[in-house]
């Protein structure tokens, strides 16, 4: 046995990786990654009060949206939560806003206690039909399924322009009116939509009225102004090899970095207005927010484009605090931006 110890320590010596590896990789909240190959979800995000599964409500007794879920992809169960604000006009059509969680591809989900707050509250005063897109995540889902999804969900909803299976959207659906949101990676599901449909066109001549990105993930290798030096150090940044580990340019796909080798110019964004917000204390990706909304008005993009900085709250706070002045000011915003 003795001497077993010692030929194993004088192996470590030589391949110095038996001792010094971590055996395992913590990207919390996103995931744990084990030497042995096993990825698996971090327990911090489903432990979260916020990720706790709430109920859809026909009649919230507070703001009167109802909310259902659907499964709209039965071949790969993707299901949506859907909000109907209080129409009292059988004829009456609001605009549509398909909404994207956020959870750096891995976590969150649309059926979680915060999302599910703010998007009614966002229904009731917008007065907006809401489709929240559960979308496939990583690590069983790797990019693109995510993105793929959301473009899918996006026809989906365009489909029920003339017909369609939801009944909600039929009789209530402005399609002259539809937009897209999403906070953190659901921004990020924002941008790469909107993109999208500059190259291809949606069923029924529907097109992307306006897109709203609150906090968004985007990452690159060179560092941005204001980006904290250690930025490569965080979860957030390590966790995208993870998430996509086809993307050849890592960090620098074109999908998180929407300025990186070969992707095309911002100015195709196809919809006429983007409002971008980030939080003054998200250390890690207000600054990247910034630079965003900095590429597209560099690259001559034509339409409405918008920055807030929300002033003392951090990454995503209109679903970790909606009851701060700054959620309700981005909720007033909001309201505006999706009626007109
Ligand atoms: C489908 O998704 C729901 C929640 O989105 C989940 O509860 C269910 O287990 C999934 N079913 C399959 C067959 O994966
Ligand atoms: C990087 O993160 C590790 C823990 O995750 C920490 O011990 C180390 O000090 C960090 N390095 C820098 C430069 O911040
Ligand atoms: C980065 O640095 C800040 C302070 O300089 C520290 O609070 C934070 O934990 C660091 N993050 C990582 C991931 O190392």
């Amino acid at each position: 046995m003795a001497t077993g110890k010692i030929i194993f320590f004088a192996l470590c010596l030589l391949f110095p990786c038996y001792l010094s590896h971590e055996d395992f990789i913590d990207l919390r909240p996103f995931l744990n990654i084990y030497k042995s190959d096993t990825i698996e979800r971090s327990t911090v995000a489903l432990s979260s009060p916020l990720s706790k599964y709430t109920r859809p409500k026909l009649d919230d007794p507070q703001t009167c949206v109802s909310s259902k879920d659907i499964v709209i992809f039965p071949a790969t169960n993707v299901s949506a939560r859907i909000y109907l604000p209080d129409i009292s006009d059988p004829e009456e059509r609001v605009p549509v806003l398909l909404y994207f969680h956020g959870g750096g591809f891995c976590i969150g989900s649309a059926f979680g206690f915060g999302d599910h707050s703010y998007l009614t509250r966002v229904a009731s005063q917008s007065k907006v039909i809401i489709v929240s897109v559960n979308y496939r995540l990583a690590p069983e889902h790797k990019i693109p399924a995510a993105y793929i999804d959301a473009w899918s969900a996006l026809r989906w909803i365009a489909s029920h322009r003339k017909g369609g299976v939801e009944p909600w959207l039929v009789n209530h659906g402005d399609f002259r009116r539809v937009f897209v949101g999403g906070d953190s990676a659901g921004g990020n599901i924002v941008h790469n939509v909107v993109m999208w449909a500059g190259r291809q066109k949606l069923p029924n001549h529907v097109r992307i009225s306006g897109a709203v990105l609150v906090t968004p993930y985007f990452l690159g290798s060179k560092p941005v102004e204001y980006e904290a030096k250690n930025f490569t150090n965080t979860s957030v940044y390590k966790v995208w090899k993870y998430v996509c580990p086809s993307c050849k340019y890592g960090v620098d796909d074109m999908h998180i970095n929407p300025l990186g080798p070969g992707a095309p110019s911002l100015k195709r964004l196809k919809c006429k207005k983007i409002m971008v917000y980030v939080g003054e204390t998200d250390v890690e990706l207000r600054a990247r927010g910034i630079w965003y909304y900095r590429g597209i008005k560099a690259s001559g993009w034509k339409g409405k484009l918008r920055l807030y900085e929300a002033k003392g709250v951090g990454h995503v706070f209109p679903i970790f605090s909606p009851e701060d002045q700054e959620s309700k000011k981005l909720m007033k915003r909001l309201a505006k931006f999706l009626q007109n």
